[in-house]
């Protein structure tokens, strides 16, 4: 399958890029450069720099590149930012992939794949989360993100585009054989900042939050790794195959790990010590996000390679090793 990579540069887009090679497709990557990393795609991938919401580009390169099937990861993810600065936010992750589904539209690609988000859920009524669960988000980010998932419903009813919406948990990790991996400016992510803290390019992690109703105090996450994820987006290509059907689905472990815990993991990954400060909690954050992705598995057959958080951090320790400033451009 011909495959357009909408932010194919970035931390999840460049690992599915790699695992569309590997399982024989033929990825495209479209990337501003915003936050993706030319280097995070290998040189025989065709690569186009441009915006996604450019109807004119976007649409050239639809047909002369006889695209099939769209995946758009293509996203601000400043979850504090979405806040103060939501007119972005709303531009960059709602306006811009509107236009990008009108492209398509107009040129007759009418299959897509969504990067979503448990962010869209809010505070779950309950744990683990299902998809039938009420979203309710608590933040512009969020709110972005159910705005596609509302429009891809739409347009499938009404244009017969298929597609798949993924709702990731904590993306984490990095690729197997440390080429790629996760480099964010800024940093916000728990698990490549305690790498920071364990090697001492930073002085100490903070902790937010040590007194929420957790086992130890401090919030729980699912931690998924990045290749899991990508495999996720091959597995439903089969299902897109009828014109109209939408489908949604959690993707995480289902395991939750809270932050000392991570830290504690770190610790044994890495046989550093890691500075702690106990902090503040930081606004907008739930107490325990953890999916159930039973859905996921029985229909798609995903499976899940990377069940243990230590292995996960044993792939972002290796990339942290092999390229101790990320990517250099
Ligand atoms: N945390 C700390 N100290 C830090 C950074 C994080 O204690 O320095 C804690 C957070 O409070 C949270 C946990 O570590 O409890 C994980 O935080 P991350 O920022 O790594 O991830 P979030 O769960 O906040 O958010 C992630 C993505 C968002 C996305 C959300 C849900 O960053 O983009 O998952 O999908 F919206």
């Amino acid at each position: 399958m011909k495959v357009l990579v909408v932010g194919g540069a970035g931390y999840i887009g460049s690992h599915c890029v790699r695992q569309l090679q590997a399982a024989g497709h033929e990825p495209v990557v479209l990337d501003n450069l915003v936050f993706g990393h030319r280097s995070a795609v290998a040189e025989d991938v065709p690569f186009y720099d441009c915006d996604l919401g450019d109807p004119e580009v976007v649409g050239k390169i639809l047909k002369e590149e006889q695209i099939e099937l769209v995946m758009h990861f293509a996203a601000f993810a400043y979850v504090g930012e979405s806040v103060t600065e939501p007119r972005k936010y709303y531009e960059n992750n709602f306006v811009a992939t509107l236009r990008l589904l009108e492209t398509m539209i107009d040129n007759g690609v009418k299959k897509f794949v969504f990067s979503s988000t448990c962010a869209t859920y809010g505070e779950p009524e309950s744990l683990p989360i299902v998809e039938t669960l009420r979203q309710s988000p608590i933040n512009p980010y969020g709110q972005t993100k159910l705005d596609v998932e509302n429009c891809l419903k739409a347009f499938a009813h009404a244009y017969g585009l298929s597609f798949a919406a993924f709702r990731y948990f904590n993306a984490a990790g990095a690729a197997e054989d440390g080429t790629i991996g996760e480099d964010h400016n800024p940093e916000t992510h728990l698990i490549p900042l305690v790498i920071d803290a364990a090697t001492g390019k930073r002085e100490n992690i903070k902790i937010f939050g040590t007194d929420y109703d957790t086992p130890d105090g401090t919030c729980l996450r699912d931690y998924v790794h990045v290749d899991d994820l990508s495999r996720a987006h091959i597995a439903v290509f089969d299902k897109l195959a009828e014109p109209g059907a939408g489908y949604f689905y959690n993707l995480g472990t289902g395991t939750p790990n809270s932050v000392r815990e991570i830290i504690n993991a770190v610790e044994a990954v890495t046989g550093l010590k890691v500075p702690v400060v106990e902090d503040e909690r930081r606004a907008g954050d739930p107490p325990a996000l953890f999916a159930d992705s039973s859905k996921a598995q029985q229909e798609l057959g995903w499976e899940i390679k990377y069940k243990d958080v230590k292995d996960i951090i044993a792939t972002a320790w290796r990339w942290h090793q092999s390229h101790p400033k990320g990517y250099e451009d």
